[in-house]
């Protein structure tokens, strides 16, 4: 698995697992920890999770998924709501995060979006917990690059370790100003939602005809071709949610197609980079 390297030089896989609404059908339960665990097994041992997921469900299936590897060959990736993000409750929430988690530190902690608590306390409260020894980094998600430069300006805000934001194919927003102010400043981006949620987020690019043309090219599914496209860059790492054996294969798979310069073009010009963007596309 190729890797991307976060802010502190620490390598990340390209692809790791998004979790969102996992663990919140009992009857899908045995399904997405195989997928988990054949996905920890074969190179995508980043678990992207947030205490938002199933109301800890996600957390909790994590925390069962986990139990037969070393804890030191995971990456954990878990999220505070903004309104936790502050003095009063964050330290409540990791803990909280940890105890479903069913460990004793986070690889990374993410504020989930930015809300009304400022920046700076939210940064001292991470240095904090990095401090206590609950989690070795933290990093942000859904901040734009106005408020990356804002970060930047708290003290302590450069310690940030990456920015994880909605990015696929059909989305390249964060490519305008986001991505170029990431790379200035040695952060990777996570890409959530690369996958489009299945196409649901843009049904239309499922049928493109250049994008089909390139997936039979390489013998692979269009959301190959996404994953692909997603990760071609070594500045970002993707947390595809797959709750079945047969896609997080697929998933894995894709990590190993490299796009040709000629089909990046043919890309470029059917899902051109904006120019503009005026907020980042969020779910
Ligand atoms: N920070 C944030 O605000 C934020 C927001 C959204 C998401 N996220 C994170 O990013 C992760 C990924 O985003 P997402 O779950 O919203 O969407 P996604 O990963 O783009 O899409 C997930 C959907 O794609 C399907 N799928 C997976 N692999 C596939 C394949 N190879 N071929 C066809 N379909 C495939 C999954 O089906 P099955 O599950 O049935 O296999 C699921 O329906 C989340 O799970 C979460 O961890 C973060």
């Amino acid at each position: 698995m190729k890797k991307v390297l976060l802010k502190d030089g620490t390598p990340v896989p390209t692809l790791g697992q998004g979790t969102w609404y996992m663990g919140e059908k009992r009857s899908l339960r045995e399904s997405e920890i195989e997928s988990l665990r054949w996905g920890i097994e074969h190179g995508m041992n980043l678990i992207d999770t947030a205490e938002m997921y199933g109301d800890g469900a996600s957390e909790e299936l994590i925390g069962d998924a986990i139990v037969p590897f070393d804890r030191e060959k995971l990456f954990i990736v878990s999220k505070v709501y903004p309104w936790n993000a502050g003095r009063r409750n964050i330290f409540d929430s990791c803990e909280a995060s940890l105890e479903r988690l069913g460990t004793d530190y986070l690889d990374l902690y993410l504020l989930h979006w930015r809300g009304s608590v400022p920046l700076r306390e939210t940064v001292q409260c991470m240095e904090e917990l990095i401090k206590q020894g609950k989690i070795l980094r933290w990093g942000v998600s859904n901040l734009d690059d106005s408020d990356m430069k804002e970060l930047s300006a708290v003290p302590g805000g450069l310690n940030c370790q990456c920015d994880q934001v909605l990015y696929h194919l059909g989305s390249r927003g964060a490519e305008a100003k986001l991505l170029p102010w990431l790379k200035e400043h040695d952060m990777p981006m996570m890409a959530y939602c690369p996958l489009a949620q299945a196409g649901k987020l843009r049904s239309s690019m499922l049928r493109d005809p250049v994008l089909n043309e390139i997936a039979r090219a390489h013998n692979a599914t269009v959301f190959q071709i996404m994953l692909a496209f997603a990760i071609r860059d070594y500045h970002v790492f993707a947390v595809p949610k797959a709750g079945t054996l047969k896609h997080v294969q697929e998933n894995r798979e894709a990590a190993e197609i490299e796009l040709s310069e000629e089909e990046m073009d043919l890309l470029n010009n059917a899902f051109p980079k904006p120019a503009h963007v005026y907020g980042l596309d969020m779910v």
